[in-house]
């Protein structure tokens, strides 16, 4: 592959870009698409040889099983065989989060390739939100494999631009949406009926924009902590995630970071806030907020892996991270932050 196309969608060219898009997925061709959360790398989830291309062209290892997105609640009968049991669950949690970020695990259709789900029994589905992604996904007629569009263990992209930072020269065609609203991937659920009386259990096993306290209203949740190294239920739990170049330094207490001297160090601020302990411990090179603005977990959950990539590109030694509150949005902020300090 050489060139790299990139083809705004924004107001009037969204037509002509969805169309091209689709003809090329259409043809086992694969292309960068935006969804609300972080840009995918998709192909039509139906056709192996597609699916194929995604994992090259990301470097990512087999055993790392792709979200498969439906453009219709319809659609989730061709991919996934709701259980009995949970159905209504998940008919619910479906009608509050989708179109949405919120990916449920079930069991496969034998339609599903085997490369798609890793050779597990299930597959990981939810329904984006982003109008243009849905409109691909219709024109298609097929469900979209799509992982988010970067190289394996590195920063999710959430703008056209960081996506041919991570791929240009390996994919034929970047569709641009603009900057993604949510920032963070899709969390990850499994359902399990417990019998009786008792609320069905929700596990978490990744965390994202929709939070545990969201969850509650449709079962008992328990958020995964365990981090798995091979076959991982979700590799995305792998804890050497999402990481920029830079090494990522967290601490448990401000005092506990040690600057080594003649070395270059930026902070990764939440609001900039010096009460937080950290913003006046050291000479920073540089300083970057997170929530600038109103200092709300959304804003920085938007801008978290902006600013990590800003960072990555400033030549430092090291980037030193604030943690935020582990409440609502900040348990995904936190856990993605975890995961690119993790060595
Ligand atoms: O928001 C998102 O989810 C984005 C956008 C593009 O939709 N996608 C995304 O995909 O983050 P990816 O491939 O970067 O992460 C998908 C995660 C992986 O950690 C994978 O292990 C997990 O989903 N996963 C996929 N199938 C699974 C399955 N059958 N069981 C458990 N985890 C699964
Ligand atoms: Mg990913």
């Amino acid at each position: 592959m050489s060139e790299t196309r990139i083809l705004s969608a924004q107001e009037d060219d969204m037509k002509a870009a969805v169309r091209e898009a689709a003809a090329l997925l259409a043809k086992g061709e694969i292309v960068a698409l935006p969804t609300e959360t972080v840009y995918g790398l998709g192909a039509d989830a139906f056709n192996a040889d597609a699916v194929a291309k995604v994992f090259a062209a990301k470097e990512r290892p087999a055993f790392d099983p792709l979200i498969v997105h439906i453009s219709s609640f319809k659609e989730l009968a061709e991919v996934a065989v709701v259980p009995e049991d949970i159905a209504a669950t998940v008919k619910s949690l479906a009608g509050a989060f989708w179109p949405g970020p919120l990916t449920i695990v079930l069991p496969k259709t034998d339609k599903v390739p085997d490369l798609v789900t890793s050779g597990l029994p299930t597959v990981a589905v939810r329904q984006s939100a982003n109008l243009i992604f849905r409109n691909v996904g219709k024109e298609l007629g097929r469900p979209i494999a799509a992982p988010s569009a970067n190289r394996f263990g590195r920063i999710s992209p959430t703008s056209a631009s960081a996506v041919l930072k991570e791929l240009e020269g390996r994919i034929p065609l970047v569709i641009d949406g603009g900057a993604c609203r949510e920032g963070l991937e899709s969390t990850i659920i499994t359902i399990e009926n417990r019998g009786g009386e008792q609320k069905p259990l929700i596990r978490v096993l990744r965390a994202g924009p929709v939070t545990k306290e969201e969850l509650q209203k449709f079962g008992k949740v328990v958020i995964e902590k365990k981090s798995v190294t091979e076959r991982p239920d979700a590799p995305g739990q792998l804890e050497s995630h999402y990481a920029p170049r830079t090494p990522l330094l967290m601490f448990d207490k401000p005092e506990d970071f040690r600057p080594e001297p003649g070395k270059k160090y930026g902070l990764l601020s939440y609001r900039g806030d010096p009460k937080a302990g950290y913003m006046d411990l050291h000479e920073w090179e540089t300083v970057e907020e997170l929530s600038p603005g109103s200092g709300k977990l959304m804003e920085a959950a938007v801008r978290l892996f902006h600013v990590m990539r800003v960072l990555d590109e400033e030549g430092l030694d090291a980037i030193v991270a604030e943690p935020v509150s582990e409440t609502g949005l900040g348990v995904a902020i936190m856990d993605r932050l975890r995961r690119a300090s993790a060595k």
